[in-house]
């Protein structure tokens, strides 16, 4: 049986809190992309959805807060940690922190590392769904592992419908890219993953650059597979045009069959259509040429996503 996509309402978020409670599955609409919730602090719950998700047992998951009371028992923040999450929480940002030994939070969702990954959520239904679960609730994107993320509730199903017992339907995701991963480390603040906000602005508000990712000591980037958003199609990247057979996809102008990211060179409509748009010519295609995307913005954590989604394995 396949999981009901459901409406948010009061009775439905109860009825996932329920689920979640009894050690299930939901898949949740977050501003960046849709999640799938466990209870984190349940082990056999952890294992369930790393199985449902087919993902590798070291790969931890985020746990997701509603609250600065919840988020202060997981972890503990640095005053230029806590800056950073009052900067922009509730968010598109995760911060990797030291885990505290009163959480709740499973060891086998930390994958057993002394850091935990948190974020507080701004979507209305993800914020309401762990505030009635009363504690965190860890949430990976909806997919099966390598599968491009989900953006959509239809997206969900067609990916681990036959898997999970609930999807929330909340729409489209506004952002449509997953959360911007922020570390620490000696003081400073280090990228872990690009992702929905940019870091310029990060940096910005701070009023410090942000380190990119050099294999720190004691930081972790375990999620820094190579081949992670795949398509079943091959990419082909900073494609000026299609050749035969390729779909295309664009970033400005296009012409009728192809698809754009933006048409007005918007780098925050390019990344909130990214995953849609790939799935979409994935469908349809065997190859497919993308347009350059400039560097900046957002434009860091699209093209992060797009190396990835067209490296192969030597092989
Ligand atoms: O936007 C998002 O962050 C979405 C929504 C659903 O919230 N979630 C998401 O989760 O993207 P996931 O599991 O697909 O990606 C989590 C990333 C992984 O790359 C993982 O390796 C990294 O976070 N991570 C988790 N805990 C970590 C830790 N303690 N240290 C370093 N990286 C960590
Ligand atoms: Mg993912």
């Amino acid at each position: 049986m396949t999981a009901p996509i459901v409406p948010i309402l009061p009775e439905t978020i109860a009825l996932a809190a329920e689920i979640l409670s009894e050690g299930g599955l939901v898949a949740i609409p977050t501003e960046t992309v849709y999640g799938l919730a466990a209870d984190a602090a349940n082990p056999e719950a952890v294992a369930r959805l790393y199985e449902a998700k087919g993902r590798p047992r070291f790969n931890p998951l985020i746990a997701h807060v509603s609250s600065w009371e919840m988020a202060e028992r997981e972890a503990e923040f640095s005053p230029l940690a806590r800056a950073c999450a009052e900067a922009f929480w509730p968010g598109p940002l995760t911060l990797v922190l030291p885990a505290r030994a009163e959480g709740r939070v499973s060891d086998l969702a930390r994958a057993g590392l002394e850091t935990l990954a948190l974020r507080w959520p701004k979507h209305r239904a993800a914020a309401a769904l762990i505030e009635a679960f009363g504690r965190p609730l860890v949430a990976p994107s909806a997919n099966r592992s390598g599968h491009v993320s989900p953006t959509r509730a239809e997206h969900v199903a067609e990916d681990l419908g036959e898997r999970i017992s609930l999807i929330l339907d909340g729409g489209p995701c506004d952002v449509g890219m997953e959360s911007t991963i922020l570390g620490f480390h000696d003081g400073e603040p280090v990228l872990l993953r690009p992702g929905g906000l940019a870091t310029e602005t990060i940096s910005a508000r701070l009023g410090r650059s942000v380190q990119p990712y050099s294999g720190q000591a004691g930081i972790n980037a375990p999620g820094q597979m190579k081949s992670h958003y795949a398509p079943r199609a091959r990419l082909r990247l900073n494609a000026t045009a299609p050749e035969a057979g390729e779909g295309f996809l664009a970033f400005g102008p296009f012409v009728p069959g192809d698809l754009s990211l933006s048409t007005s060179g918007d780098l925050v409509e390019a990344a909130a259509n990214l995953f849609e748009m790939l799935r979409s010519l994935d469908t349809q295609f065997e190859r497919i040429a993308v347009s350059p995307i400039p560097g900046t913005g957002l434009g860091e954590a699209i093209n992060d996503r797009l190396e990835r989604a067209a490296y192969r394995e030597a092989g």
